[in-house]
This record gives structure tokens, C-alpha cells and sequence, in this order.
């Protein structure tokens, strides 16, 4: 193992992501919701999963599904009430599974008390926990906009100010420099500790910090400088560990859209007491502009999306801990981004599995990716339910783009695609409700469902446990280094894992081209031994000339 890291569960863990809404409903309200996910603890225990992470189950009045939190300490009543919660939470504890919750605190709901208040008058207890501003020459203090569209301030009349949101109008941001609301936010975490979670996983946390002055900016990027990893939020993170964090075994993820660098080592460096992990963007941003906002597909190329997982794991190698994810909530299905969903489905789809769970970091399997599941593409923007995507959509049609052509971009990435109900079995509804599902079931899950997968031997399913097990039993996939192999090739992703005496060679074919991988390293081994790969018949290779079929994976475990 390598000096300076140090073991942890939470390194050891494989995360499991449940969207809540989307995941299973009890009561035929079309809504999933706390007791579908109890009813279903059997299936995530049965995946191998070490952790569940929870996106936001507070109250809330659902203007971004749960991320915009009207009460910290409440449910929202569609998922269920704070018993539900603590039974959830024991019914994983009890398999041997931790919980951990979506901690919503750059920003909440404009209908949260805090909120309520503040914009009552400007001399009210609570007017500083928001960021208020006058108008500027009659306009917005500055000309930021929101990550959702639109501009970043909105006018309230009672008092004649502008208060800052950097997503929707309803979720206003809080301000981090009142000693106050960091207190208030400390206080409610520690709540939910004594209650019985885990960790963390925290949305959008590198933006708590602002620019001192908010000054204007050119473009999307320059304001991207000014509200993430600004002069606090180092400070913030550590007061924050001091207060809740240090004081419990936990585990920690912050989401940090455009966190690079020396950034990177501040944040999760092993000496700096702030947080385990986060979640870095760039991948999901190679084949979307995402500071452009307007879900435009661009080329991307295998050589440079391998350079970004270099990257990011050299940066931390012996200093801090990484995560790893294809997808989440935000993103669209991975398999129909950077595989194959048709043809090589059930191939790529394993072949991603292997991926993700051989590389460095901790891994998250985002709900449904474990059966294959694919992006829908629904005939009408009525089918719709992102708020972003309607943004976007009305946006890009302001400025000219036809419906159609923005129907197209939003079937490829829509976050809608990964927030279709998650598919059971082939009965109406795929299982997931008795009533009339809020979002509608992906019309392909007759083929594809969790029955299905668990009768069949050789499905996607089956592999996820058998690439979870094979991690687990070699702790050399988890702490081991990674050394990349053949970095230009545009088809195949190979690397090393392990040090010393121990290592695994995965190589892994990104493409539905027959291709082959020579290695001439390979020479120094005396003997391999395939010891996982996703093709039922194995080709015969020696390991210096490995011939891969469509989206085929190997993982050798290697002999000197
Ligand atoms: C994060 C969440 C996303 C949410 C946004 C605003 O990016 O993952 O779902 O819309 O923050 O809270
Ligand atoms: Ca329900």
C-alpha cells in the first residue's frame, strides 16, 4: 500500500445512488418514496454494495425534485415522515449497508422559514442569512446568470432588493459569511448524525464562497471562477469538520463542478481535514459544453477521456482519495454516452462495469446502471420534467434553434434520462407503481428489468456482483497504483493496477470494431490468468497481443 494512505471503509466501499423519486412507490401515488426503497433494501444488499446514497428525501416543494429544501429536519410527505427515515436507516444498517444523505447547503428553498423571514424587511434576524443587494443603474448588482437559465438575481418587491440564486429563482443562496447560517447548517448536520447516518454527499459545495464584490463577467466560465472555491470556502470546510464531521466516523463527498488542481489537494488532501472525496466534472463534460449551456453534442475523443482519469488519479496519488462515477442524477445514462446501447448493450455495459469498478477511488453505481438501463427519448417536451431541461429548451428556441433539433439534444442529454422510474419487471409500469408514474417508464423495460436480470446468469446484474467481489477479495483494485497503457489509442483503455508483486492489467475495448492490444510489457510476466471478462467464450491471447471483439473487457491478474 502506498505511504501516506491510510485504510478506510469508505475507500473500500462501492456507493449505490437512489434517486428516491424515481427508484420505488409504495402507496400508488406515482411517486417513489421511502418504503418503496425499504421494500427493495433485499435487491441493493443483493448488488454488494457497501454504501446507499440518498439524494434529498427533506421537505421541500419540489421545484428541482428535493434540492431546493423548504425544512432540513422534515420529509417531504410524497417520500414519507422522519419514521420511515430512521427504519430505512436501521433496515441498512442491518445488512450491513450505511446510509448517507444529500446535504443541500449553498442554497434552499425560497418557501424555507430562513427565507420566509429575510425577505420580510431589512432589518429582520434573518435578512443576512441570504445575499440581498440593491439595484445597480436601475439593473441586477452584476450580470451573472443562473446555472439553470436566466439571470442569477431576482427582484423582491417588499423590500425593493435583489437576492442571488445561482440555480432556479426558488432557491435562493445562502450567505456562508454569516457566522449564523454556518452554525444553523453545523447544527442540522449534527441533527442528522444523532439520528443515524453516515455522511455526506454535498451538492454543489464549492460554490458556499463567493468573490468578494461579485464583479461582472465575460462569460459563463469567468463566473464559474467567481462563485466556486472562493477566498473561505477552505475555512468553511474546515470549521465545518471541527463542528460536525471530526466528531464522527463518517464519510464525505462534495460535489465540485470545475475544482482542478491544487484545488483538488486542498479539499480532500489526507493533512487537511476537510472532506474525503469529491466529484470531479470533466468527464461528463467532453461531449457537452456544459458552461454553454445550451446541450450541444460535441466529438470526443477515447485518448483525452483517458487523460482526464490520469490525471485526476496522479494528481492525488499518495495524498488524498478520488471518486469515481459514469453517471448520477444530473448526467445521462453512461451507457448510452460512452457505450453502446443497442446492438453491444449488454457487452458495453459490462464492459463499463469493469471499468468503473477497477480504476482507483471509490466507485458509485447510479440506480439502474447495474441492469443496463438506457436514456429515453420521449416524442414531446411535455414528457418532460427537469426543470433545466425546459430552460434550456425555451432558451435555445429564443434564439432560434427549431424544436426539433433541441428534442434531439435533449434525448441525448436530458437529465430526464436518468430519472425515469427505475424498471422492476415487465408488468405496467415496470413494477415501479401501481398509479400513473410522475415521470414515464422507459418504454423498453419489458426487455430490460431487475427480474429478468436476476434470472439470468449472464446478465449485466450478475456481472456488477461478480466485478463487486472481485474488487472486494483483491484490495490491490482499491488501494493499488494506476498505471495507464498505450495513452493515444482511440479504441482501447488499458492500464495496471497494483504495486510491486500484485498487479491486475485491465484492458478494456471502448469501441465496436474487432481490435487488438500489444504489449509488449507483458514480456516480463511468466503467466496470466483471466480472471474476470465479459464474453462468455474466451478468445486464447498471449499477453503481449490481446484481441478484443466489440466493447469486449479482460482483467488478468499477472505472475512474475
Ligand atoms: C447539484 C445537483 C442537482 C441540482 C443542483 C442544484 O448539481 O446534483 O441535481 O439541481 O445541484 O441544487
Ligand atoms: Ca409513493
Amino acid at each position: 500500500m502506498l505511504p501516506g494512505i491510510k485504510r478506510k471503509w469508505w475507500k473500500e466501499a462501492v456507493v449505490y445512488q437512489i434517486y428516491p423519486r424515481s427508484f420505488m412507490d409504495s402507496n400508488g401515488d406515482g411517486i417513489g418514496d421511502l418504503r418503496g426503497i425499504i421494500s427493495k433494501l433485499d435487491y441493493v444488499h443483493s448488488i454488494g454494495v457497501d454504501v446507499i446514497w440518498l439524494c434529498p428525501v427533506y421537505k421541500s416543494p419540489n421545484c428541482d425534485n428535493g434540492y431546493d429544501i423548504s425544512d432540513y429536519r422534515n420529509i417531504m410527505d410524497e417520500f414519507g415522515d422522519i419514521n420511515d427515515m430512521k427504519e430505512l436507516i436501521a433496515g441498512a444498517h442491518k445488512k450491513g449497508i450505511k446510509l448517507i444523505m444529500d446535504l443541500v447547503a449553498n442554497h434552499t428553498s425560497d418557501e424555507h422559514e430562513w427565507f420566509i423571514e429575510s425577505r420580510k424587511s431589512k432589518d429582520n434576524p434573518f435578512r443576512d442569512y441570504y445575499i440581498w443587494k440593491p439595484a445597480k443603474d436601475g439593473k441586477e448588482p452584476n450580470n451573472w446568470m443562473a446555472f439553470f437559465g436566466g439571470k442569477a438575481w431576482k427582484y423582491d418587491e417588499t423590500t425593493g432588493e435583489y437576492y442571488l440564486h445561482l440555480f432556479a429563482d426558488k432557491q435562493p443562496d445562502l450567505n456562508w459569511e454569516n457566522e449564523k447560517v454556518r452554525k444553523s447548517i453545523y447544527d442540522l448536520m449534527n441533527w442528522w448524525f444523532e439520528i443515524g447516518i453516515d455522511g455526506f454527499r454535498m451538492d454543489v459545495i464549492n460554490m458556499i464562497s463567493k468573490m468578494p464584490g461579485m464583479p461582472n463577467a465575460d462569460n459563463f466560465l469567468e463566473q464559474l471562477s467567481y462563485v466556486i472555491n472562493g477566498p473561505r470556502f477552505h475555512e468553511y470546510m474546515q470549521e465545518m469538520n471541527r463542528e460536525v464531521l471530526s466528531r464522527y466516523d463518517c464519510m464525505t463527498v462534495g460535489e465540485c463542478l470545475g475544482t482542478t488542481g491544487d484545488e483538488v489537494i486542498k479539499t480532500v488532501g489526507e493533512d487537511r481535514n476537510e472532506l474525503n472525496m469529491i466529484f470531479r466534472m470533466e468527464h461528463v463534460c467532453l461531449d457537452m459544453d456544459l458552461m454553454a449551456g445550451n446541450m450541444k453534442k460535441i466529438d470526443w475523443k477515447l485518448s483525452d477521456f483517458k487523460k482526464i482519469f490520469l490525471e485526476k488519479d496522479q494528481l492525488l496519488d499518495g495524498i488524498g482519495w478520488n471518486s469515481q462515477f459514469l453517471m448520477n442524477h444530473d448526467q445521462p445514462r453512461a451507457l448510452s454516452r460512452f457505450a453502446d446501447d443497442k446492438e453491444y448493450r449488454v457487452e458495453s455495459a459490462k464492459m463499463l462495469a469493469t471499468f468503473l469498478l477497477t480504476l482507483r477511488g471509490t466507485p458509485y453505481i447510479y440506480q439502474g446502471e447495474e441492469i443496463g438501463m438506457t436514456n429515453v427519448a420521449f416524442d414531446s417536451i411535455d414528457d418532460y420534467r427537469d426543470i433545466s431541461t425546459f430552460n434550456t429548451y425555451n432558451s435555445e428556441l429564443s434564439n432560434g434553434v427549431t424544436s426539433e433539433e433541441m428534442l434531439e439534444r435533449i434525448h441525448s442529454f436530458s437529465r430526464d434520462n436518468s430519472r425515469t422510474p427505475m424498471q422492476w419487471d415487465e408488468s405496467e409500469n415496470a413494477g415501479f407503481t401501481k398509479g400513473t408514474p410522475w415521470i414515464k417508464v422507459n418504454q423498453n423495460y419489458k426487455e430490460i428489468n431487475v427480474a429478468q436480470a436476476e434470472s439470468d446468469k449472464g446478465s449485466i446484474y450478475h456481472y456488477y456482483r461478480d466485478m463487486i467481489k472481485l474488487r472486494k477479495d483483491n484490495l490491490v483494485l482499491v488501494y493499488g497504483g494506476f498505471e495507464l497503457l498505450a495513452e493515444e489509442d482511440e479504441r482501447v483503455f488499458a492500464y495496471l493496477r497494483g504495486d510491486g508483486e500484485e498487479k491486475f492489467l485491465v484492458v478494456l475495448n471502448f469501441s465496436k470494431d474487432e481490435t487488438r492490444f500489444l504489449w509488449t510489457g507483458g514480456e516480463s510476466y511468466k503467466f496470466q490468468q483471466l480472471v474476470i471478462s465479459n464474453y462468455a467464450d474466451r478468445s486464447l491471447d498471449t499477453i503481449c497481443d490481446i484481441n478484443l471483439r466489440p466493447y469486449e473487457a479482460k482483467v488478468y491478474k499477472l505472475f512474475n
